[in-house]
């Protein structure tokens, strides 16, 4: 069977009306979401089906009114980039395509089970090795309802697990439930999950980090949803018996780590600009930058024979155009690698290549390990250490004149100069420079660059604007990276200042491993509070001239 037929056997399965084992599946066929979501602005790309049917677990009987009936089935382009080390082996990815069927108040557990033995078992007369089910946590119970319908079915080997099988929220909050999965064997010997069936009992009103850690809370919703989502690429490698999944027709055979890391990330590029991501440095834009240039790192050959594969793989079902990015970024990208390369050449110490040419001392290694020789990578991890001690002690150093103690009250009010700039940015102008600052527990005063006073209109804007963003609770997350690459991301910084080789950078809202979009990065040797939650209402109390194009704010927190 070859992939597209394994995409059109699952539609057709749950589209069927009915069919020789079971009947009324009558699921609604519906397109792939695009993998930028358009329901919420908390997620920064789609990471699973469910993700465009979030609101209809919550309001199921707009089902019916949306799509004629409770019950969908869709084929659902996802990008994680979680995995994004584990790419090169043979079954991870940063794109993937995802099968699965979906009830908002349609069917339940013993029906949604069956449909997944009777697809896995019949349709691709697959064995189920095992299968696993939720044993229960705080208030929701072990799922031995679960255990007893697959014994019916025949299959004994149920394992109970724990937070592996609760599944979602995706975001800041939304529907999550414990789930059921199907794992069956590779070519490999392995037993691999390919199927996992999520009960979507439980609305969570935090994220999946804040629930782990005690801080969010469930609470049961009225109508119970199915979301189920079957890994494409792995359950494509299986039927076709091989072990790896670039040995399936969905790639082209690729051995080595570097050709698939090529191939992963160039395919995944190539399907994030076509749903309209552009190369930035921030959130998305960010992202796929990182992916074009890891691409590029281990790519010899320029990536347009890649990008041409790609497409001939999945002509007729995605339309795929990169619009000439990939090719501008990587020619960027190649110059500097270019630089770094001769300078590695000349015998430049890794630790030198890191802080001035921005080469990965994992590419030096890499490079070093083809020659045939090895970098002391102790010398590099030592000098990296005291780099990094120096400039936490000068850039700490640098904010002492804008923040006059440690107290508690004076800290927020340093988390709120920071929202404070990226207000004024967003609301009056965004090229708004500070100029100085001065912080006591008391209230913030901060000078910037502008060329007239303030409006009413204005200040009330900048107050809504800051307030806003102190009840969506967001992450203060500081992290230490090159003076360059946060000059990229457009760190704000102070005029003026000389900056280490190494600097702190404070993101509110996210930083580029957590891959959203802050609201504000700035240079800074903190101390900041971790939430914006903490601040709890931002008030301006005086806007006034200081000198010609310079006005100064002073605000408090009430
Ligand atoms: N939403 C579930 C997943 O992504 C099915 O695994």
């Amino acid at each position: 069977m070859n992939s597209n037929e394994v995409r059109q056997k699952f539609l057709k399965f749950f589209s069927a009306k009915g069919g020789p084992a079971s009947s009324g599946r009558g699921h609604k066929i519906l397109p792939s979401s695009s993998l930028i979501p358009e329901n919420d602005p908390s997620v920064l790309f789609t990471t699973a089906g469910m993700q465009q049917f979030k609101p209809y677990y919550t309001a199921p009987e707009n089902a019916v009114r949306d799509f004629g009936g409770k019950n969908v089935v869709t084929v659902q382009k996802c990008v994680r980039t979680s995995d994004i080390d584990e790419v090169g082996d043979d079954t991870h990815h940063t794109f993937l395509e995802m099968l699965g069927n979906f009830s908002f108040g349609g069917y339940g557990k013993e029906e949604a089970i069956k449909y997944s033995h009777e697809f896995i078992t019949k349709e691709l007369g697959l064995k189920i090795s095992y299968v696993t089910f939720y044993q229960g946590e705080g208030m929701v119970p072990r799922d031995e309802e679960s255990a007893k319908i697959w014994k019916k079915l025949g299959i004994n080997d149920t394992r109970p697990d724990g937070s592996d099988v609760f599944w979602g929220p995706t975001g800041d909050s939304g529907p999550c439930g414990p789930t059921t999965e199907i794992y069956c064997r590779n070519a490999s010997g392995n037993d691999v999950e390919i199927w996992n069936i999520v009960f979507t009992e439980y609305f969570c009103d935090g994220s999946r980090e804040k629930l782990n850690r005690g801080q969010a809370k469930l609470s049961k919703l009225t109508t119970l949803g199915i979301d189920t989502g079957m890994g494409f690429e792995r359950l494509v490698s299986i039927i076709q018996n091989k072990k790896s999944n670039y040995e399936t027709d969905l790639f082209n055979g690729e051995q080595t780590r570097e050709e698939r890391i090529v191939i992963d990330h160039t395919r995944t590029a190539l399907f994030l600009i076509s749903d309209g991501v552009t190369p930035s440095n921030t959130g998305r834009g960010y992202v796929l930058r990182r992916l074009i240039r890891r691409a590029v790192r281990f790519s010899k050959d320029p990536l347009n024979s890649k990008i041409e594969k790609i497409k001939k793989i999945y002509a007729g079902i995605y339309k795929l155009d990169d619009k000439g990015e990939i090719k501008k970024e990587e020619k960027k990208f190649r110059e500097t690698l270019e630089k770094g390369m001769k300078e590695f050449e000349k015998g430049t110490d890794p630790f030198i290549l890191f802080t001035t040419y921005g080469f990965p001392v994992e590419l030096t290694e890499e490079l070093a390990k083809e020659r045939g020789t090895m970098i002391d990578r102790e010398d590099f991890d030592k000098k990296m250490a005291e780099h990094q001690k120096l400039s936490q002690t000068s850039s700490a150093g640098m904010f002492k004149g804008g923040l006059a103690n440690h107290e508690p009250q004076t800290i927020k009010l340093h988390t709120a100069h920071h929202l404070l700039l990226a207000a004024l940015q967003n609301v009056v102008d965004k090229n708004i420079k500070q100029r100085g600052s001065n912080i006591n527990a008391e209230r913030l005063r901060m000078d910037f660059l502008c060329d007239h006073k303030l409006t009413d209109e204005e200040k009330k804007k900048v107050e809504e604007w800051m307030n806003d963003k102190i009840k969506q609770n967001l992450a203060v997350v500081r992290k230490e990276m090159p003076l360059a690459e946060a000059e990229k991301i457009g760190a704000q910084m102070e005029f003026g200042a000389k900056y280490p080789e190494i600097v702190s950078v404070y993101f509110i809202g996210s930083s580029p491993d957590a891959e959203g979009d802050a609201v504000s990065i700035e240079f800074c040797g903190g101390p900041h509070v971790a939430n914006t939650g903490e601040l709890r209402t931002f008030k301006i109390q005086k806007e006034e001239a200081v000198a010609q194009g310079i006005r100064r704010i002073k605000a408090i927190l009430l």
